[in-house]
């Protein structure tokens, strides 16, 4: 019976009175170990000048949380600088943004081999290890270099960009050779899977069975493309419930009969905030008779601050926000209510229910679960629509259900916003029912019992979803549920 070890930068540790990390890869997580239980292990979020080497453990509903402080110095080299300046930027396919430097990234190899020895003082033979996201894409050398010879696993959750980009990256040998030392490379998009396919090629892999498994000269990895998804069935039943409290009478209250559009995003350029705000705004120049009937909600918790392109990007959306609602706004009708406070998932379930438009337009993102949870909130007899941007991942799964706009095109997004707002019932009920299908097939057991498969045993990436369900976790006794998880960690002496 192997422990399930999954390492990330995030962790989610249930706290009282600490607000939720708003961000994808907490929530996945979160959802995907709660029910086989595990050991997750990553940064506290807090700063120290001497971090401790004995993590601090937190047992909640079967998940040992661990976590370590950084160093100042860790938080600026590894997170804020290698992570977020350079790698965030440049996967988001923004070469211009991103902002190299040697000390970052001598910080994010330090970091990421502190992580190692973290996880190397706890870890035993037979764990199998689930590393995500791109600050700990050379977790898996260390550990080889610690000689730990367990199946390791990586996923990505941004995306895999093209080779020109991924060269971009200044000793980019060095970061993402590394993934050569994983057993399984999980990415969000058969697209993402195709270009990390071809960066492996130029590295010297070579394909050995048509069937993305690649041979190096010391070891051979697998590459598959694994869609995250949500907790479909409880998220939709947790909107059916909320749609009936006071949070959201009182909004619906305060709408006065408007329609509702919807956007929820951390504050990052990747997202398309202020881009969307544009789109908006061309709406409402082109349909006098949309005013004073629809309000747009954009729930914007910040993020990154202290990175200064996030920074500029608050000024620029307040502006923008402030220029839409002073030039068509009235004393009875504010167009936009911009909003920079998170709200907990709950909350967010009765609002999308509520919407009758989810306008997700990132310019570029891995996934974006916010699509598929609006898609679960909905009232399946009466849904509202989802406008996507065509290079969010999970345009790759709802792309026929959804209306699909390219973000950097105000125009189109500004039709889409009139003929979503005025589709007839019979084919928003079709739209949403495909959609339903798709988010409730690939739901988040399913996504972690796919690769968690792929990862100890054979490969099920390509397994049809009725089999892989079956497998899956829900009383699953194979590979596939993540086996059985012995919870308990104790760590040596410092
Ligand atoms: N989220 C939240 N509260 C907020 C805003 C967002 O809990 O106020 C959650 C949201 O429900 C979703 C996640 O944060 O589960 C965002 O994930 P997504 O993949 O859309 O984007 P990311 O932030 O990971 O880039
Ligand atoms: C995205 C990334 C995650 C990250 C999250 C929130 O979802 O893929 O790795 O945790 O954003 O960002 P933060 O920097 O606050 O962890």
């Amino acid at each position: 019976m192997s422990r399930l070890i999954v390492v990330s930068n995030r962790v989610a540790v249930p706290q009282a009175g600490r607000a939720k990390a708003a961000g994808g890869l907490a929530v996945a997580i979160n959802s995907a170990l709660r029910e086989r239980g595990g050991v997750w292990f990553g940064w506290s979020g807090h700063v120290s000048e001497t971090p401790s080497l004995t993590p601090e453990v937190t047992t909640s509903n079967n998940i040992d949380y661990c976590v370590t402080d950084l160093s100042p110095d860790d938080l600026q080299e590894y997170y804020h600088g290698f992570a977020n300046r350079v790698l965030w930027p440049l996967m988001h396919y923004r070469v211009d943004l991103a902002e190299f430097s040697r000390a970052d990234l001598s910080g994010y190899m330090r970091v990421n081999e502190e992580f190692a020895e973290h996880v190397s003082r706890f870890l035993k033979p037979d764990d199998v290890v689930w590393i995500h996201d791109y600050h700990l894409m050379p977790l898996a050398k260390f550990l080889r270099e610690r000689g730990h010879r367990n199946k390791i696993g990586f996923f990505l959750h941004i995306p895999f960009p093209s080779l020109e980009i991924i060269q971009a990256l200044p000793h980019h040998l060095e970061v993402s050779a590394a993934l050569t030392q994983y057993d399984l490379v999980g990415v969000q998009t058969e697209n993402d899977r195709e270009n990390l396919a071809r960066y492996f090629a130029l590295l010297g892999g070579r394909e050995i069975d048509g069937d993305h498994l690649f041979e190096f000269p010391d070891r051979q990895v697998r590459i598959g493309a694994f869609p995250v998804g949500i907790e479909t069935e409880v998220f939709a039943r947790c909107a059916r419930r909320i749609s009936r409290s006071s949070f959201v009478k009182e909004v619906r209250e305060s709408m006065s009969g408007r329609s509702l559009v919807i956007g929820v995003d951390r504050l990052d350029y990747s997202k398309g905030i202020p881009e969307r705000m544009d789109a908006f705004e061309r709406f409402l120049a082109a349909n006098e008779d949309w005013h004073n009937r629809v309000t747009y909600l954009q729930i914007t918790p910040k993020s990154r601050s202290e990175v200064q392109e996030y920074a500029d990007m608050e000024h620029q959306i307040n502006a923008k926000t402030g220029q839409v609602n002073g030039d068509y706004g009235e004393a009875i009708w504010t167009p936009i209510r911009y909003i920079n406070r998170s709200y907990s998932r709950t909350a967010l379930a009765g609002l999308y229910r509520m919407a009758d438009v989810g306008l997700v337009t990132p310019l570029r993102d891995g996934m974006n679960l916010v699509a598929k949870e609006y898609v679960a909130a909905q009232d399946p007899a009466d849904p509202g629509v989802l406008i996507l941007s065509q290079f969010a991942g999970a345009a790759f799964e709802l792309g026929d259900g959804a209306l699909l706009v390219n973000p950097h095109e105000a125009e189109a997004v500004a039709a889409a916003l009139k003929r979503a707002l005025e589709m007839p019932l019979d084919e928003r009920r079709r739209r949403h029912a495909g959609m339903m299908k798709i988010v409730e097939e690939n739901d988040i057991h399913r996504w972690a019992a796919r690769f968690l498969s792929a990862l100890s045993a054979g490969d099920a990436s390509r397994q049809p979803a009725s089999l892989a369900k079956k497998a899956g976790s829900r009383g699953g006794s194979d590979a596939s549920s993540g086996g059985g998880v012995s919870r308990h960690i104790s760590f040596p002496a410092a």
